[in-house]
């Protein structure tokens, strides 16, 4: 089993009755440990948060603190990349060199460096003088 099959599998367990739009993420840490996250939408903030924010959050409950891959799906006719607040999550988690793999339910994979999602990130070297 593939991440991606992990993505898709908790993709189904998503809420999403606002977008109706399912997103499911999964992480892979360098230890083998696996993460899982959907969207979850609410009334009050209909765009709730997102799968990917779901998976780390999973990661950081269970006491890691990086991932080595991560896959995210959603049906759509192209890989569906992670916006930009999810960008910014995963790169402060991301281990050096690690990948991402886009997905469509229907098969179409997008495979890149998670550091090549955000370049030029904001992270906590900048604040180093304080
Ligand atoms: N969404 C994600 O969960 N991850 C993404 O990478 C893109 C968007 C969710 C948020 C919201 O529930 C729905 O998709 C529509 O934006």
């Amino acid at each position: 089993m593939s991440l991606i099959d992990d993505a898709a599998a908790v993709r189904l367990n998503a809420y999403a009755p606002y977008s109706k739009f399912k997103v499911g993420a999964a992480l892979k840490t360098a230890s083998g440990a696996i993460y899982v996250g959907c969207n979850v939408e609410n009334v009050a903030y209909p765009e709730g948060t997102c799968a990917e924010a779901g998976a780390i959050a999973a990661m950081i409950a269970a006491g890691d603190t990086s991932f080595a891959e991560v896959a995210v799906i959603a049906e759509s006719p192209s890989p569906v990349p992670p916006c930009g607040g999810c960008r910014q999550k995963l790169a402060e988690f991301a281990d050096a060199g690690a990948r991402i793999t886009m997905a469509t339910t229907g098969g179409v994979k997008q495979n890149m460096a998670v550091a090549d999602l955000l370049p030029g990130a904001f992270d906590a070297g900048h604040m180093g003088s304080v």
